[in-house]
């Protein structure tokens, strides 16, 4: 993903922020992320990517989400719509060295 690109699309927070939110601060759980900008405190969508975002970071990997804007948007969408996930969950977006959160 674009760093300008927003993960958290409630909150328009970008993979950028996030990643240098993580660098600067080194939360000690994922959950913290939510102090930058309120990402993921709204539909809960990006959650999961958060938590992937922050388990690279904790495995020295640097924080990238392989999906594109386009796909993350739409499956966002079909969440909202459905109430489930894409078959897979976001797994099928893990970064090949990035280790199960
Ligand atoms: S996309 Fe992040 S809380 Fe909705």
């Amino acid at each position: 993903m674009d760093p300008n690109e927003e993960v958290c699309l409630c909150y328009h927070v970008t993979q950028r922020k996030i990643v240098a939110y993580l660098k600067r601060e080194n939360p000690p759980v994922a959950s913290l992320i939510s102090e930058c900008l309120g990402a993921g405190t709204g539909c809960g969508w990006c959650i999961p990517y958060l938590k992937r975002l922050y388990a690279m970071h904790e495995a020295g990997l640097e924080p990238d989400l392989l999906i594109s804007p386009e796909q993350y948007a739409k499956q966002r969408l079909d969440y909202h719509a459905t109430g489930e996930r894409p078959p897979g969950g976001d797994d099928e977006q893990r970064h090949p060295e990035a280790p199960v959160p």
